[in-house]
C-alpha cells in the first residue's frame, strides 16, 4: 500500500493559501476547502484588500486556523511570517491582482503575505485574477516574467467573463486546476527529464454519419498513469479516444485527441520517436469498417448486416518492429493486455508477439479489475518475470508501474 502521501500527494502538506484584493477572492474560500479535502493543512494570508471582499472569519472557519496578520503581528517574541515560510510546503497565491504581483515581482513586504514569500525557499503557484488590460499591460507583463524567471509557476488566467461584466483574458483559473497544481507542485520530481507518450481510452470507427463501433474502456487508467507521470516530472503526451471523464490541467500534460484507431497510430508513432518511454493503454478498435459510408446506412435495404470489416494497423507491435529493425532499445515499450482468462499466457504471447518490454496485463472479468471501475489487479509481465501488483486503485496501480517504466528507461540510458 502506499503511503497517503503519494496517493494524494496533498496529504499532510500545509499550505499558506495568499489571498488578494479581488472579486475572485471568494474563490479562494472553494480552494482552501478543496485542499482541506484532500488532506492539508492550510492557513490563510489575506492581504488587507482581500479582507474587504472575504472576511478572515470566513477563511478561518474554513481552514479552522487563524489567519496569518499583519506583517507587525509580533507577539512574545515569535515572528508569524517568518515562522509560516519555515513551517509551508507550498504558497499558493489566489486571486493574486496586478498589485500584488507587481508587489512579488519587486520583493516588497507590507503584508505579511508578502514577507512570507520572501522568507519561503519552496514552490510558490500563482492564479492571478484582474481586468484583462491590467493583465496585458505591459507593467503587468514584465512583473510576470520576472516571477516565472524564479520559478513562480502561474495558473490562468482564462478566458471569461470578468468583474467589469465584460469578457475577455483575466478571469481566475478554475478551482479544479489550482489544486491540480497544488498537488503537482508538492511532487518529487523523480521523472524529470522524461518524455513519455501514452494513449488511453477507446478509439472509435465510424460506419455511417450516425453509428459506430467502440469499446467499453473509460480511459481511467491511462489517464492516471498520466497524470501521475506529468506530476512526477516527467513531459507527457497524453493521446485518447473519446473519454467521459476530463483531462485535469497538470502542468507537463499535453492531451492530444483522436477518434480512430488510423489517428491514434499517426499520433502516437510521431511522438514515440521522441521519447523515452511509449505506454500504450488505450484500448484500440482492432477492426474498422472498410469504408466510411455518407449517408445512414439502412437495416432496410440490409446495408447493416453487409458491413465489411477490416484490420485496423496495430500501433504497439508497429513499434515493436520499427525499434527491432533499428536495433534500438528506444523508446521503452510497454502494453496493457484486457483478458477475461488464461492472463498470463496472453500477456506473454503478446510481449513476445509485439515485441515490447513489459506487459501490464488484468483479468476484466474480475470484481474490481477493468472497466468502470476506480480499482485494479494487474499482473506485470517481463520477458523473463512476473510479478501480481496488488489489487489497488488505478492511481497506486499507476505509480507501481511508472517506477518499472523509470527504471527500464534508466536501464537503456546505461546501455547506450
Ligand atoms: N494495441 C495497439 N494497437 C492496436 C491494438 C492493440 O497499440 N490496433 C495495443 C493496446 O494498446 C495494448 C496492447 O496492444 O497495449 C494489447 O491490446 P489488446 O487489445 O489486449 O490485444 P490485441 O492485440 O487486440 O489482441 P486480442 O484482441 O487477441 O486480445
Amino acid at each position: 500500500m502506499l503511503p497517503p502521501s503519494m496517493q494524494t500527494p496533498l496529504f499532510g502538506k500545509r499550505v499558506l493559501v495568499g489571498v488578494g484584493g479581488s472579486i475572485a477572492a471568494y474563490r479562494a474560500c472553494d480552494v482552501v476547502r478543496r485542499l482541506r479535502e484532500l488532506g492539508a493543512i492550510v492557513r490563510v494570508a489575506p492581504t488587507r484588500a482581500a479582507a474587504a471582499f472575504v472576511t478572515p472569519m470566513t477563511f478561518e472557519a474554513l481552514s479552522g486556523m487563524t489567519c496569518l496578520g499583519g506583517v507587525l503581528d509580533v507577539a512574545h517574541g515569535r515572528i508569524p511570517h517568518v515562522e509560516e515560510a519555515h513551517a509551508s510546503d507550498l504558497v499558493l497565491v489566489c486571486a493574486a491582482t496586478a498589485d500584488l504581483m507587481a508587489k512579488m515581482a519587486h520583493g516588497l513586504a507590507d503584508e505579511a503575505l508578502l514577507a512570507t514569500l520572501l522568507a519561503f525557499p519552496g514552490p510558490v503557484v500563482v492564479a492571478p485574477a484582474m481586468e484583462s488590460h491590467m493583465w496585458s499591460h505591459a507593467a503587468t507583463q514584465a512583473n510576470v516574467a520576472t516571477l516565472r524567471s524564479r520559478g513562480v509557476h502561474l495558473v490562468g488566467p482564462v478566458e471569461g467573463v470578468l468583474a467589469s461584466g465584460r469578457s475577455g483574458a483575466g478571469r481566475m483559473a478554475p478551482v479544479d486546476d489550482l489544486v491540480e497544481a497544488a498537488a503537482w507542485a508538492v511532487c518529487d520530481k523523480d521523472l524529470a527529464g522524461t518524455q513519455l507518450v501514452i494513449t488511453a481510452g477507446p478509439t472509435v470507427e465510424d460506419l455511417d454519419p450516425v453509428r459506430f463501433l467502440s469499446n467499453r474502456s473509460s480511459g481511467r487508467m491511462g489517464l492516471a498513469l498520466a497524470v501521475q507521470a506529468a506530476r512526477r516530472g516527467a513531459q507527457v503526451s497524453l493521446v485518447h479516444g473519446p473519454l467521459r471523464i476530463a483531462v485535469p490541467a497538470v502542468p507537463g500534460l499535453t492531451p492530444i485527441a483522436v477518434r480512430s484507431a488510423a489517428e491514434m497510430h499517426e499520433e502516437t508513432t510521431k511522438r514515440a520517436a521522441r521519447s523515452d518511454a511509449a505506454i500504450l493503454c488505450a484500448a484500440v478498435a482492432d477492426a474498422r469498417p472498410r469504408t466510411l459510408a455518407k449517408t445512414k446506412l439502412k437495416k432496410s435495404k440490409g446495408e447493416l448486416t453487409r458491413v465489411e470489416l477490416v484490420p485496423t494497423r496495430d500501433i504497439l507491435a508497429d513499434l515493436g518492429a520499427a525499434r527491432k529493425k533499428k536495433k534500438a532499445k528506444r523508446p521503452v515499450l510497454v502494453g496493457f493486455a484486457a483478458e477475461t482468462g488464461e492472463v498470463l499466457a496472453y500477456a506473454r504471447g503478446k510481449l513476445a508477439h509485439k515485441g515490447c518490454d513489459l506487459i501490464c496485463a488484468n483479468d476484466v472479468g474480475e470484481a474490481g479489475s477493468g472497466f468502470d471501475v476506480d480499482t485494479n489487479r494487474m499482473l506485470l509481465v517481463w520477458p523473463t518475470e512476473e510479478r501480481w501488483l496488488p489489487h489497488a486503485s488505478k492511481d497506486e496501480v499507476a505509480w507501481h508501474i511508472l517506477d518499472e517504466v523509470k527504471a527500464l528507461v534508466a536501464r537503456t540510458t546505461r546501455r547506450r
